[in-house]
């Protein structure tokens, strides 16, 4: 494809004897945003500093905006910018003067710092606020200001790592808003993230990462397809229940979901057809078994990932709050 800002072959890394990354394969378009979905420890952080030439690689190779990162890292760098789990704002200066540092150290005109600055700061929703030490803003604000930054030198590729993970999902949102006005300006996106409500919200295409290889790579809806159409959702009285539902319906039953549990659900894969919905329903009713409650329910990509990795990707719902960016995540 001649219009891929990044391509990912085969890459590899290891730490001491430790392998991280095993063959990890992704492709970012022209004008996309592609999203590296994945749990902790999945080898995202890893990806993303090899592709912004960070950190050299063991095998395998890649290209960024057309260069190659090891061979022209300089290039590389000249034509991304990387906003990621660890990133260090001056907290005791104020949003403009950071950006404003940012702008001088980057390859911005002397004469248009201000204005560019002044853009920035306006298109994050900072202006009012711009003259206030970092310190005293939220995260989500210093996520904002964040981003900015790395919007000063006009990328063609941002790379965002985690840009949401510790935000409130209000915050989450905003910044959901900002990344849209990013990619409608014409940046390519590559993000990471844990949350598969983000990936699929924000992402064209999506890739998922589990123990440092990518199980799979397309849009929402290609994966979703890979797990087959909507499915009926039993919840059940009991792991008996459970047990009689899934020898009835061998073939259909999913057989990952814990029937251990108090009130245990099981879900039968339908072929999408009215007819088929009708007929496991007459055939639930004729094993005797009595659902507590059911629901017809789309595949998520939650259900993609459980069917590829066989593991659910972790998404915690309740992000450590106060989470700043200068903060260093513990590995
Ligand atoms: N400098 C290092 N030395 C040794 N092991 C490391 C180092 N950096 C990362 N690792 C290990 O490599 C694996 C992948 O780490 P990575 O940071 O790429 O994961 P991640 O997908 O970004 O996870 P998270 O969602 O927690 O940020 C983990 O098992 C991690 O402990
Ligand atoms: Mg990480």
């Amino acid at each position: 494809m001649t219009d891929a800002v990044v391509v990912a072959e085969g890459l590899h890394k290891s730490y001491g004897d430790t392998p991280v990354l095993r063959g990890v394969g992704l492709t970012l378009h022209r004008g996309e945003v592609l999203a590296l979905l994945g749990p902790n420890g999945a080898g995202k952080t890893t990806t993303v500093k090899i592709l912004s030439t960070l950190l050299p690689l063991d095998g395998g190779s890649a290209t960024v905006a057309g260069y190659d990162v090891v061979r022209d890292a300089a290039q590389v760098r000249r034509h991304i910018s990387l906003t990621g789990q660890q990133v260090a704002l001056d907290l005791k200066a104020t949003g403009l003067e950071n950006l404003t540092m940012i702008a001088k150290l980057s390859r911005v005109p002397r004469r248009q710092v201000k204005a560019r600055v002044a853009e920035l700061l306006d298109g994050v929703g900072l202006a009012d606020v711009a003259g206030r030490r970092v310190a005293t803003y939220s995260g989500g604000m210093r996520r904002r200001l964040d981003l900015a930054a790395g919007l000063i030198a006009r990328p063609r590729v941002l790379f965002l790592d985690e840009p949401t993970t510790g935000l409130d999902p209000r915050s989450r949102r905003d910044l959901w808003e900002l990344v849209r006005d990013v990619v409608a300006g014409g940046t390519s996106l590559f993000l990471t993230t844990q949350y598969l409500e983000e990936a699929d919200e924000l992402a064209d295409r999506i890739a998922l990462i589990d123990h440092g290889v990518v199980a799979a790579q397309g849009t929402a809806d290609e994966l979703k397809r890979r797990v087959g159409q909507a499915r009926v959702e039993l919840d059940l009285a009991d792991a008996a229940d459970a047990l009689r539902i899934r020898t009835a319906f061998p073939d259909i039953a999913d057989t990952a979901s814990d029937t251990s549990a108090a009130s245990p659900t099981v879900a039968l894969a339908t072929d999408g057809s009215l007819a088929h919905v009708r007929e496991l329903i007459a055939g639930v009713e004729s094993t005797g078994v009595v659902p507590a409650s059911w629901r017809l329910r789309e595949p998520t990509l939650d259900d993609v990932f459980l069917t590829l990795t066989g593991h659910a990707a972790h998404a915690p719902d309740a992000p450590e709050p106060g989470t700043t960016i200068t903060q260093e995540k513990a590995a």
